[in-house]
């Protein structure tokens, strides 16, 4: 792997103990290309802007996948990344969806590791905070007929990342627009799923929620995903969260909490859940709690759910679940109890 170091490094710059989401951004990135049918050398290099024509092809017909993960500064100091094996197989189910060529293991956990120990020093130690992980592909030939590109461009930059939610989520259940439908790209992290919500996401933010809630393409009677993650709660003691379907994202959050609620036996559906249940269950305080669950939101509490100009308010217990198994999650991530799932991949200075 080629590798072109910085001259001086710009971690002096950045405010550790007052750091966005995804905003900053260390001093290196790693990126390679896909040209004539194979993924040429990587290269680290420093970040920095990557010069494209303006035919360049993802521009276009948006044929783009990325991936979100994360990496943590265990207590001993090592740094740890969570999971990256689910986000590498993730990253080429979607990339098979987009027709885009996958990623080679070798490339991306070699240029992945080779990348965090050059910017080992920017990777955060704390509760809220870790090393976001941003790998993304696209389309890069520059033609603007609408057929797949022929070549490719592979790129990872870490953002050393605060909390992604400040405090409690109010969550819209949309009923007009929808995310995904049966047969679509909804399971992907297809660039464009994200860029399609923010239209709904503003108008619901501009009549006060945080996020939307998504129902079923056909009769808007499902619960779905919301924006930013995937949801759950806690109806009358028993942990819900809809099935997985072409229509939502597999998220590596939802199912570490899936593994873990299962391994401590609590009591856990994966199904349907209706927005009338949802909403009965709310009213008659049957509703013990809603999250969100992703990496970039980790467990983000749900407060409130707007439904048809109604407000409905969801507690949001200090002694709940949402809590405890947020902590869970961090004592592993932060080495602090055993990595009885293997999740952990530590990253040693070299
Ligand atoms: C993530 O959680 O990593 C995502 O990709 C969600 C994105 C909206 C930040």
């Amino acid at each position: 792997m080629k590798i072109s170091k910085v001259n001086q490094s710009r971690i002096n710059e950045v405010d550790f103990s007052n750091l966005p989401f995804g905003k900053v951004f260390t001093d290196h990135m790693l990126i390679c290309t896909y040209e004539n049918g194979q993924w040429g050398e990587p290269e680290i290099r420093p970040y920095g802007p990557i010069p494209m024509s303006p035919a360049t092809h993802a521009l276009h017909y948006g044929q783009a996948v990325f991936e979100g993960m994360k990496a943590y500064r265990k207590d001993n100091g090592v740094v740890s990344i969570f999971r990256p094996e689910a986000n590498f197989q993730r990253l080429n189910r979607s990339a098979e969806r987009m027709t885009i060529p996958p990623v080679p293991r070798e490339l991306f956990m070699d240029g992945l590791i080779q990348l965090i120990q050059l910017d080992y020093d920017w990777v955060p130690a704390g509760e809220d905070i870790s090393l976001y992980i941003r790998p993304f592909l696209y389309a890069s030939s520059e033609f603007i007929a609408a057929r797949p590109s022929e070549s490719y461009v592979f790129c990872i930059l870490l953002s050393p990342s605060g909390p992604y939610y400040s405090g409690a989520v109010k969550v819209k259940i949309e009923e007009k627009f929808v995310r995904s439908a049966d047969g679509g790209v909804g399971f992907a992290k297809a660039a464009g799923n994200y860029g399609a919500a923010f239209y709904p996401t503003r108008l619901a933010q501009e009549a006060g929620f945080t996020q939307i809630i998504w129902t079923d393409h056909k009769n808007h009677q499902l619960i779905e995903e919301s924006g930013t993650m995937n949801v759950a709660m806690v109806i009358d003691g028993v942990f819900r969260t809809p099935a997985l379907s072409d229509r939502i994202l597999a998220g590596i959050t939802r199912d570490s909490i899936l593994t873990m609620l299962r391994d401590q036996g609590y009591p856990v559906q994966e199904g349907p859940v209706t927005v009338d249940e949802l909403l009965t269950a709310a009213r008659e305080g049957r509703l013990n709690e809603m999250f969100g669950m992703g990496t970039a939101a980790v467990i983000s509490p749900i407060s409130h759910i707007g439904y048809r100009g109604q407000i409905v308010e969801v507690p949001t217990p200090t002694d709940g679940l949402s809590v405890s198994i947020k902590k869970a999650l961090s004592d592993i991530r932060l080495g602090r109890t055993a990595d009885k799932y293997g999740w952990m991949h530590d990253v040693f200075r070299p």
